[in-house]
């Protein structure tokens, strides 16, 4: 059994620099990123790594994998696992830990933070105030938020936790999930199309990869329709964003509040031209409380690897 000063690969820095110092601490770590010549170092190197840790946002190309013959445990921080390599990770029968369940509360906070800037328009009554445009006219009315539908795509933990939320501003929840959740006291629609229809805000937590790929198409935001907006804090994948330029260039639907887009770090140009959608840099999670929790969670699941050979919180593929 491999001991406290275990090599370690980091793929990159982490998103808590704290949790770099945690690592270095416990394991003889080496960060990939850092390597004058990464490709150079995993060739010479890479057959010294059975752990390796990364993060939700860094991901983890399969030419990394396959550079790595002794990988066998996989650490990441964050929820979701859409960037790492699936099938170059299951080739080698890597097991893969995860960080559900401690991000919940900040990512529905976020979403709640995106849907009120959205409809209230918050950030761009901040720009107006700034400008000095208040002592010249008024800042147009909006829309209220408190008691109106709110359409849940991914009613998993996160879903979940929104929902909660939505209670204490009066609304009524639905959500489309695969299949109903026995029990759930919000009403079940069976297609996403029904979901945004119905809905008064479309909020997207369902996980990225390729089975929500797009699947926020241009029917789906033409059914959520003048007077919705949609919210999404899960993957930009989610959603064709080429089609939400269009909707929302076109007022076909109100407003956006993103926090994630399908290439980042660049949202798309058109974007950042429009003032009826919010735009937030992939920090749902990013609070201090939450990192340091997800950073616990990201040693605790390496530790118990390497102690039993089953992490705390395993991706369930
Ligand atoms: C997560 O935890 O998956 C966050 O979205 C960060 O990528």
């Amino acid at each position: 059994m491999a001991n406290s000063r275990s090599r370690v690969l980091q793929y990159g820095k982490m998103p808590l620099p704290q949790l770099d110092a945690d690592l270095a601490q416990a394991y003889e770590v080496s960060i990939l990123s850092e390597q004058p010549d990464p490709e150079h170092f995993l060739a010479e190197q890479g057959a010294q790594f059975e752990y390796l840790v990364t993060s939700a946002a860094m991901g983890l190309p399969a030419r990394v994998i396959q550079a790595l013959p002794k990988l066998k445990f996989v650490s990441s921080f964050g929820v979701g696992f859409d960037a790492l390599d699936r099938e170059a990770l299951q080739d080698k029968g890597v097991r893969v830990g995860y960080t559900p369940g401690v991000l919940d509360d900040c990512v529905a906070d976020m979403a709640f933070a995106l849907l009120l800037d959205a409809t209230r328009g918050l950030s761009e009554s901040d720009r107006f105030v700034r400008r000095g445009d208040w002592s010249k006219g008024r800042f147009g009315i909006r829309t209220r938020a408190s008691g109106k539908r709110l359409g849940i795509f991914g009613m998993g933990r996160i879903g979940s936790t929104v929902a909660r939320r939505a209670a204490g501003f009066d609304m009524e929840v639905a959500y489309h999930n695969r299949r109903p959740i026995e029990g759930s006291p919000h009403h079940y629609l069976p297609s996403l199309l029904e979901l945004a229809r119905w809905s008064d805000f479309l909020v997207i937590t369902a996980a990225g990869g390729d089975s929500t790929q797009h699947l926020v198409s241009t029917d789906v935001l033409d059914a959520l329709g003048p007077q919705g907006f949609l919210i999404n804090v899960a993957r930009g994948s989610v959603v064709d964003e080429a089609a939400l330029v269009t909707a929302l260039q076109q007022q076909r639907i109100a407003g956006a509040g993103l926090d994630v887009f399908e290439d980042e770090p660049r949202p798309k140009p058109e974007l950042l031209a429009l003032d009826n959608v919010v735009l937030a840099p992939h920090i749902a999670s990013g609070t201090h409380e939450t990192r340091r929790a997800m950073a616990d969670l990201v040693l605790h699941n390496l530790q118990q690897y390497i102690a039993t050979g089953r992490p705390a919180a395993e991706v369930p593929w």
